[in-house]
């Protein structure tokens, strides 16, 4: 991997702390950690980065922001068990008899070509696979320590075939990668010992310059708990910064302690309250690892519900299967992707791109938009009219989404009425309808309650610029 000339304002985006290094003019590596934590709590209040850095950080997450919708993958040692990615510790299970599952891990040959495909068929645009739980079992080829898959039951080199199953289905590859590790001897006691956590941060250190330095281009860094230091005890700002110079084009989220380009919300869907990108984890039944007992499955419906909520606010959905021990998928998951994959297929132009959408007041649909385009996706098929209250812009055309079917409507001041459609859901499980608009479809439900006609009182909507009827 070439060496690239990024500056060091480049890597410092976002990253409050290394603004507050920077206005000191010290290099962040050389603080103490005392300082390093007073600077920190200085940033936490800070604005986030300069304007300047903007630009920058606009081109790496360009295609980010188009995608929308990824697929995370929990792989490790724990799904030979089927117990939950988090088994070791909430069985309490001694590293002595957790490690010999290493030798018992024996994928197929390439699993991660069938996730790959998965993932294209179901519309993801790129993928984030587990390269180091908290469990500490490397999946790649690591000078560090033999506890890794091409060292033991695999005997070869996973985070090499996911890279290529990725690439080989077009879609965008990322690395999640755990700096807590429950298996490290300096993984728990860095936290009080210099030494230790000299060594542990060299450790981390390495594992991430390695993954970045031996699998070509690589498009996210997908950190994850950072127990139990704080960002100048892992010196995350030096991490940052050995991140950008390999990999010039990659985006970090933000749980090395440092914001990042991304938020995280995890098993929820809410856009980032400053503004600032964001990705919804979730899973698809309730464990991110393999747990064989666990059938609390999302629907089909859910999931798409949930991935057009991500697009409404323009943030993006990472959806996550968990593979058994071999490889294999849950055949639930692939049965609830497939059907997600399928409806994407014919209703993508709602979802990738979209622009925030400010509607959202319906009892059976929800919104995204495109320009001037607002997408009503009914959830709950009304039957043979549907209706959008406070539409505040005038309405040019209907059609279903999937087909290109016109619709009939009609529009006043305070409603758009759809009418003659079929009394059944013409698609599953949700059905889109276009209303093509003059202007950005806005919505506005308070004037509808203030404003629509009421017995004896006369109506103060003329002084309103409204609309006026119109078919
Ligand atoms: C949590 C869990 C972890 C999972 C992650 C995904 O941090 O500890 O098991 O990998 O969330 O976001």
């Amino acid at each position: 991997m070439a060496r690239n000339k990024t500056s060091r304002r480049n890597w410092m985006i976002g990253t409050g702390s290394s603004m507050a290094a920077a206005a000191l003019r010290l290099p962040a590596y050389n603080l103490t950690a005392m300082q390093g934590r007073l600077l920190l709590q200085a940033a936490a209040q800070a604005k986030p980065g300069p304007a300047a850095d903007e630009p920058d950080r606009q081109r790496r997450m360009k295609w980010w922001h188009e995608a929308r919708f990824g697929m995370f993958i929990h792989w490790g040692l724990y799904s030979v068990i089927g117990r939950h990615e988090w088994v070791m510790e909430n069985e309490g299970i001694p590293v002595s008899e957790y490690a010999p599952l290493a030798k018992q891990f024996k994928p197929k040959p390439f699993p991660a070509r069938e996730w790959a495909k998965i993932a294209r068929e179901t519309g993801m645009r790129y993928m984030v696979m587990t390269t180091k739980h908290h469990e500490g079992f490397c999946h790649f080829d690591t000078k560090t320590t033999d506890y890794c898959s091409p060292k033991q039951g695999p005997g070869r080199d996973l985070v090499r075939e996911y890279v290529d199953a990725a690439r080989a289905e077009g879609l965008r590859v990322g690395f999640y990668y755990s700096l807590m590790d429950w298996h490290h001897p300096d993984g728990a006691r860095c936290a009080t010992d210099e030494a230790a956590r000299k060594r542990f941060v060299e450790y981390i250190h390495t594992h991430l310059r390695e993954l970045l330095s031996n699998y070509g281009k690589i498009d996210i860094l997908w950190y994850d708990v950072s127990w139990p230091l704080d960002a100048a005890g892992w010196e995350s700002e030096r991490m940052n910064k050995m991140v950008f110079e390999l990999q010039p084009d990659i985006i970090v989220n933000n749980r090395n302690k440092l914001p990042g380009d991304f938020s995280t919300p995890e098993q929820q869907i809410t856009a980032d309250k400053e503004g600032r990108a964001w990705e919804s984890c979730m899973t698809l039944n309730d464990s991110w690892g393999y747990q064989r007992a666990d059938d609390d499955w999302k629907s089909p419906r859910r999931v798409i519900q949930n991935l057009i909520s991500c697009s409404r606010d323009t943030g993006n959905y990472l959806l996550n299967i968990g593979p058994r021990g071999d490889g294999s998928v849950p055949e639930e998951s692939v049965r609830v992707l497939t059907e997600v994959g399928q409806w994407l297929r014919r209703n993508g132009d709602s979802i990738y791109g979209s622009d925030p959408c400010q509607p959202r007041r319906s009892n059976y649909a929800s919104f995204t938009r495109k320009g001037n385009t607002l997408y009503m996706h009914v959830h709950f098929w009304p039957g043979d009219y549907a209706v959008v209250a406070g539409l505040q812009v005038p309405v040019k055309a209907a059609r279903f989404l999937a087909s290109g079917e016109k619709i009939n409507f009609q529009q006043d001041k305070y409603r758009v009425s759809l009418t003659g459609l079929p009394a059944e859901a013409p698609d599953h499980p949700v059905s889109t309808i276009a209303l093509e608009c003059d202007a950005e479809p806005t919505q506005d439900n308070i004037f509808v309650r203030k404003e629509k006609p009421r017995e004896g009182v006369s109506s103060r909507a003329g002084k309103s610029t409204h609309l006026q009827e119109c078919s």
